[in-house]
């Protein structure tokens, strides 16, 4: 084999491309540092490799490569004689930490995940979902099968909807509202900040039978309890009547138009009169402007479910279909509300 002599520097666009190109390897080691516990098992102070590598069951050399390439995302410092500590950053990946986002990280980076997200291209060829030609059913159906991936799911999306919806529960104001029916809303851990920030609200927490199962115990036991049930059903069927506010966080976006619509039916039909409905949502951007949340989460539903992130005018439409319409939009760091009233 001939080698080249000399090579020209790369140019500034090839590196930005190859950054771009392997930014699933990025992805790929801060998926496999959450799902290893690294953070878990280490500390602000520096600890050795190999106590690290025993706490986690990991070969201790190849820990080494993984937490040299986490220390250039600044997720943990190396020190003298192969010594980590946990960053501010890295301190978000530990399990119990307020701001852990280690479940959404584990999700992003389990091989279900990523299995889906490789068919990509087809997607866009035949402008639709691929997760069922993918993983043989459709998304819902494959998490009741699958409960262990389901939990991972439901860790992921409890992480990040605290986070993403922090917005909800700092900035929008509940204090006209009464019962709070919060429709697919996971294991509830935003109803529970929600109604912890809000104690004079009343809230029911509603989702497929086997995520009910697992809702957080704040909202099943303790003092949360008392203002709070949960309720397992199907929301293309209906969902439970009498609340005056229903919140849908991050599940519009999962549905195409036809489902999404039906959706808002039920949660049309079973509210109070003066009642308004909530879309908790990642908004995307009317023109041009950088989204980079809203446009690669817009990719992530076409590939899993068909839904999208819609602009103000889509959900405009959207609240039209369903006897509805677009009241105002609160603006969020994360997530906007998205609030839609009887037209
Ligand atoms: C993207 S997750 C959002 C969860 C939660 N709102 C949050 O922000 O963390 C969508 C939720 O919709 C629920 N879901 C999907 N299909 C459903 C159905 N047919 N009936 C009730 N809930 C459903 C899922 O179980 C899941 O918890």
């Amino acid at each position: 084999m001939t080698l080249p002599t000399a090579s020209a520097p790369l140019d500034v666009s090839a590196v930005r491309l190859f950054e771009l190109i392997t930014s699933s390897w990025v992805a790929a080691a801060v998926g496999a540092a959450a799902e290893l516990g690294v953070a878990d098992a280490m500390s602000r102070e520096p600890s050795p490799l190999a106590e690290i590598a025993s706490r986690v069951g990991a070969d201790a050399q190849a820990l080494h490569r993984l937490l040299r390439a986490c220390a250039d995302l600044d997720l943990v410092r190396e020190s003298p004689e192969r010594c980590f500590a946990l960053t501010d950053l890295g301190e978000a990946l530990r399990e119990d930490s307020a701001a852990s986002m280690r479940g959404y990280a584990r999700w992003l980076g389990s091989p279900t995940e990523r299995s889906t997200m490789a068919h990509l291209a087809d997607a866009v060829r035949v402008g639709g979902p691929v997760f069922e030609s993918v993983h043989g059913v459709l998304v819902w159906e494959y998490m009741r099968r699958h409960p262990e991936v389901a939990a991972l799911f439901d860790q992921g999306m409890s992480d990040i909807s605290a986070q993403l919806t922090r917005s909800l529960t700092e900035d929008y104001d509940f204090g006209s509202s009464g019962l709070l029916v919060d429709v697919g809303g996971g294991r509830g851990r935003l109803l529970s900040l929600v109604l912890s920030a809000n104690p004079h609200l009343r809230g029911v927490l509603y989702d497929r039978p086997e995520v009910i199962a697992g809702a957080e115990p704040a909202l099943c036991q303790g003092e949360l309890s008392e203002r709070c049930r949960v309720e397992g059903g199907d929301f293309l069927d209906a969902v439970p009547a009498g609340g005056d506010t229903y919140l849908l966080a991050s599940v519009i976006h999962n549905w195409n138009d036809a489902d999404a619509a039906k959706i808002l039916t039920h949660c049309r039909r079973a509210m109070l009169p003066h009642g308004r409905i909530l879309l908790a949502e990642v908004v995307m951007p009317q023109g041009t402007e950088p989204a980079r949340t809203a446009r690669f989460m817009d990719l992530s539903m076409l590939v899993h479910c068909g839904g999208e992130q819609r602009t103000p005018s889509r959900s405009a439409e959207l609240f039209e279909r369903a006897g509805l319409r677009l009241n105002r939009i609160v603006p969020g760091r994360g997530v906007s509300v998205v609030e839609g009233v009887l037209a």
